[in-house]
């Protein structure tokens, strides 16, 4: 079957090439001439495990071409999928500019009847729009669906290949049993696939977004009173998850959760209930918490370190998550700011996100390794949990700091792996190792 996938991002690279895997005939398409010409010549605009192997594989096996030319890439295209960016507005509503354009590239563009599928997150009643749009514009009979997508930076290609749920929602039969098809190489068993109308598609995936934060807020709250009672958050997420009606996954406390889609999610989320009627105010707790996490952290740090001017802090892990190079929204780097802006030296180190860290904070000294970063600091910050970190010589690095205590903002460690290096050791809502 013939796709054109427009917008390369995160979501439609993997996308187009993922389809591409699966024996579709896939033209990606992007208004953004680099990026086009850095994929043509095989380098990828972002890091992702994975992704430049599949990537080069599915070109060398023509099934996979990119243009920044709309008529080429719609050119046959039976599918017109639309993976574009839907950041939020400064009131929290998303902004779906992108979204009308890229639409309007479709119908504009389209050769014969296409099927719009819509990948990108928007808030429900977005088909409808795009409903209307296309019908102004289009000389081509065209159906609407909403496919949104659940893969995660960092595991993006492998949750493409082998996701464990696709979600399709349309209005019509025919067009569900077009999507089937489309998707037939990936319902392997334990596949789950939801046909849904369209708003129900729409809805599910803020629904889901919300939800996965909503776990981390709680178990960012617990870490609040397990760090003043002295109980073990790690320990009762455990407990807490060996219940299937719970579930261990999303309980980690830490920094809190950032990244390019949850903190836009819930804004957007809140806005279309709120524009809906209903005032999701449990929404705004969540978020609420979120931020508290960032700020308990930066409270340890200061209640350690007494006064803060003059002291040294290093940050391990930049990005908003490991295995990715993406630092928007990172958790990491709004330390980072604040550290700085109260008169702390911050240096930091991550394997990947190094460059778009410098880019992104003004007075961050980002260092090559791991060593250069701990050098002189008075405190080391695990801000993103690449195991790696695990790996580190910390004898090494006890004799290179100031002073040896770690502030573990993602529980990497235990609190005997610190100790054995002769760390003092302060995790997030687990008991402290005073050496
Ligand atoms: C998230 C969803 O997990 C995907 O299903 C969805 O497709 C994607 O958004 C999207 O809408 O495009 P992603 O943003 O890649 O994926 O990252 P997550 O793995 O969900 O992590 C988000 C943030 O939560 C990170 O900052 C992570 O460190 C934090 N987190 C995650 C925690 O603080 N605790 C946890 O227990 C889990």
């Amino acid at each position: 079957m013939r796709v054109a996938v427009i917008g390369v991002g995160h979501v439609g690279l993997v996308t187009a090439a993922t389809l591409a895997h699966a024996g579709h005939e896939v033209a990606g398409l992007d208004h953004d001439y680099d990026k086009i010409e850095t994929i043509v010549a095989g380098r990828m605009p972002f890091f992702e495990p994975d992704l430049a192997g599949l990537v080069a594989e599915q070109l060398r096996s023509g099934r996979l071409r990119f243009t920044h030319d709309p008529a080429e890439a719609m050119a046959g295209a039976e599918f017109a999928f639309i993976c574009v960016g839907t950041p939020s507005r400064p009131d929290g509503e998303a902004n779906l500019l992108a979204i009308e354009k890229a639409a309007r590239t479709a119908a504009q563009h389209a050769a014969s009847d296409f099927i719009l599928v819509q990948k990108s997150t928007v808030p429900v009643s977005t088909g409808d729009r795009l409903q209307l749009l296309i019908g102004e514009i289009s000389q081509h009979n065209f159906s609407i669906v909403s496919n949104p997508e659940f893969l995660r930076e960092g595991s993006a290609v492998a949750d493409s290949l082998n996701p464990t749920r696709i979600l399709v929602g349309a209005d019509d039969e025919a067009v569900h049993a077009r999507m089937r098809d489309l998707y037939a190489p990936f319902l392997k068993e334990g596949v789950s696939y939801f046909a849904t109308d369209i708003k129900t598609a729409e809805l599910a995936k803020h629904a889901c977004n919300a939800f996965l934060a909503l776990k981390i807020s709680y178990a960012n709250a617990l870490a609040r009173i397990c760090d003043v009672s002295g109980a073990d958050v790690a320990s009762i997420a455990d407990i807490m998850g060996s219940d299937p009606r719970i579930g261990r996954a999303f309980l980690n406390a830490g920094l809190g959760y950032g990244g390019f889609c949850f903190p836009k999610d819930i804004a957007a989320f809140k806005s279309i209930a709120s524009s809906l009627g209903y005032e999701f105010s449990l929404l705004d707790e969540v978020v609420k918490i979120n931020e508290e996490a960032l700020q308990a952290a930066f409270a340890k740090i200061k209640d350690v370190l007494w006064n803060l001017e003059d002291k040294r802090v290093a940050l391990f892990g930049l990005s908003f998550k490991p295995g990715t190079d993406d630092v928007r929204d990172s958790p990491a780097l709004n330390l980072a700011r604040e550290l700085i802006s109260a008169g702390v030296t911050v240096s930091g180190y991550d394997p990947e996100a190094g460059p778009a860290a410098a880019a992104q904070v003004d007075g961050l000294e980002v260092c090559n390794d791991p060593y250069e970063a701990a050098e002189r600091a008075d405190c080391i910050v695990i801000c993103t949990e690449w195991p790696e970190f695990t790996e580190l010589d910390w004898v090494r690095i006890k004799g290179i700091c100031t002073r040896p205590l770690i502030l573990d903002g993602r529980n990497l460690f235990t609190s005997e792996a610190a100790q054995v290096a002769g760390f003092t050791y302060i995790p997030t809502g687990r008991p402290s190792v005073n050496l």
